[in-house]
């Protein structure tokens, strides 16, 4: 085992496979692994929409995952370097996607590790493919009361 402490910080709004493959590869990496989520608050603040799931939902969620040592959340006030000073973590972990993007940690003076990126899933996808689906499922009840009024009327 390379390294002692990883820390990963993200949204998982919702939680899918591909973060699940993210923790289980840092856990190749170091003997602890902590993820640390975002309130709802900075999601509203920062990416401009209401969060899909709670704050409770995202912990929970985290903490049912084994390769995972803690779980955190992220808040205007209990922010990252909070946490980075806290757990004094050997490397922070993200995903491929990230990299040379404009990332606040990259200021915190921790080595930062790029793991390759899982393909074909994000949790917009998935806050988007939902949406789609409940679209359809009001069209289609609205279709069927269409029929049932026009079967009345004759
Ligand atoms: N991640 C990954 N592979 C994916 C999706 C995410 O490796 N298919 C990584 C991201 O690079 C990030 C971490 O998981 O380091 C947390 O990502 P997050 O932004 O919460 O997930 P996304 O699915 O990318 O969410 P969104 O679509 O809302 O941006």
């Amino acid at each position: 085992m390379k390294y002692k402490k990883a820390l990963i910080f993200g949204t998982y709004d919702p939680l899918h496979y591909a973060h699940i493959r993210l923790f289980e590869r840092a856990s190749k990496l170091a003997r602890e692994v902590y993820a640390c989520t975002e309130s709802d608050e900075i999601i509203r603040k920062n990416k401009k929409r209401d969060p899909f799931t709670t704050e409770i939902e995202r912990v929970k969620d985290l903490r049912g995952i084994k390769y995972l040592k803690n779980v955190f959340i992220r808040t205007e006030k209990i922010n990252r370097d909070f946490y980075v000073k806290m757990l004094k973590p050997d490397v922070l972990i993200l995903g491929s996607d990230w990299k040379g993007k404009k990332w606040e940690g990259e200021g915190l003076g921790v080595k930062i590790i790029y793991l390759p990126r899982t393909e074909g899933i994000s949790s917009t996808d998935i806050r988007n493919g939902l949406g789609i689906s409940k679209i359809k499922t009001i069209q289609s009840k609205i279709q069927d009361c269409c029929k049932a009024v026009r079967g009345f009327i004759g």
